[in-house]
């Protein structure tokens, strides 16, 4: 018998790993600044937080006797009842999961076997790679044309040549660049046959008219990924969900961890589509930060900002200035974190989160203060 620890396998063993984000305790730590004067502007969080009428829920289901301390719903009844009403999709459409991550990492382990492919369009996502490395996936990357446009043709081509265990991710609107897929694109690429896997975290900011979510009963090979991390303010609870045809959801269901959405999750996630509307101010307030600061960034010497759906920006920094790294730790030194990217083609960009309104005058002050 070897005394040695247990090995991981060997695939995994090897891993890079994902790069998450950093504590706000520990990045205002690192920079010596008290957290409540940093700007956290690096994760696509709500700047205003937990909806107060999302606390209030919280706060009555302490209250009851048996909050916590019986499992919760493994069919997800009420939560997928109260989905279906946020997104006009049956519940038989509908599964959540511990946020988005857990739903892409089930769909792919559900529907691909190692060996498979995955083909995604970077710069996007980093969970994608990880989630292919993790699952022993191989990962086609088609990459983005000059400005992060979708090389739509390419794509095209690629897929309909693709072994039919193959799913093509897509983002929209896409992290980091913030624009949204055509539907154009992906009527054509779904009516090739291909299954997609189409990440709508950040819908809410485009506007949910601009889902796809119309097409999931015309198309049965399309998976579509939403959140209440972003526009909810409920990251740190974990709650996400899927939408696809009733037939796959039955089986995700089936495979899923039965427990995997905790009672606080579930009371917030319901309580967050009562009050939809409300967050919608929130939503609406952080997109018109989105395009002041867009304006601000675009007559800033040395910035070039993308336009974005989204409720980030990403910033193409001249070499004048220096490179995306350099200026995202000369932001951190003043308190302001923002994120960048070990991939080349992203070398000379950082992408900055919006703050509240009532932070746009700050964040604008300390970024030209480190230029
Ligand atoms: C495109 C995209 N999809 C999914 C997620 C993860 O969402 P969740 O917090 O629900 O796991 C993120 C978070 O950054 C994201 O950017």
């Amino acid at each position: 018998m070897s005394h040695r620890s247990p090995q991981v396998r060997s695939h995994l063993a090897q891993l890079p790993g994902y790069a998450p984000v950093v504590p706000l305790a520990e990045r205002a730590r690192l920079a010596g600044l008290d957290p409540g004067d940093c700007l956290k502007l690096d994760a696509n969080e709500n700047p205003y937080g937990m909806h107060p009428r999302v606390r209030d829920a919280l706060q009555a289901a302490l209250a009851e006797p048996n909050f916590g301390s019986i499992y919760p719903d493994p069919n997800q009844t009420v939560l997928r009842e109260a989905l279906s009403r946020y997104t006009g999709v049956d519940p038989a459409m509908i599964v959540a999961g511990a946020g988005a991550d857990e739903l892409l990492d089930l769909s792919l382990r559900a529907l691909l076997s190692p060996g498979s492919s995955i083909m995604t369009c970077p710069p996007t996502f980093g969970m994608y790679p990880f989630l292919a490395d993790l699952n022993e996936l191989n990962l086609i990357e088609i990459p983005r044309r000059d400005g992060f446009a979708l090389p739509a043709a390419e794509l095209l081509e690629s897929a309909s040549q693709a072994a039919a265990d193959t799913i093509v991710i897509l983002t929209s609107p896409n992290n980091p660049s913030g624009e949204l897929v055509s539907s154009d694109l992906l009527r054509k690429l779904l009516a090739s046959g291909v299954t997609v896997i189409l990440d709508e975290a950040y819908i809410e900011f485009a506007g949910l008219e601009a889902s796809a979510s119309l097409l999931l009963t015309e198309f049965p090979r399309l998976v579509i990924m939403r959140t209440f991390s972003k526009w909810a303010g409920i990251a740190g609870l974990r709650l996400g969900y899927a939408l696809a045809c009733a037939d796959l959801i039955t089986d995700l269901i089936k495979v899923k961890q039965p427990y995997n959405i905790n009672q606080a999750a579930e009371v917030a996630g319901v309580a967050a589509i009562n009050a939809a509307g409300e967050i919608g101010e929130q939503i609406d307030a952080i997109r018109q930060t989105r395009d002041a600061l867009y304006d601000a960034l675009l007559s800033t010497d040395g910035l070039s900002p993308l336009p974005s759906e989204s409720n980030f920006i990403l910033v193409g920094v001249d070499a004048a200035v220096g490179s995306g790294q350099q200026l995202h730790d000369r932001l951190a030194a003043v308190g302001v974190f923002t994120r960048t990217y070990s991939d080349p083609a992203l070398a000379s960009y950082l992408r900055i989160s919006m703050p509240r309104a009532d932070q746009l005058d700050a964040l604008i002050d300390r970024l030209n203060s480190v230029l």
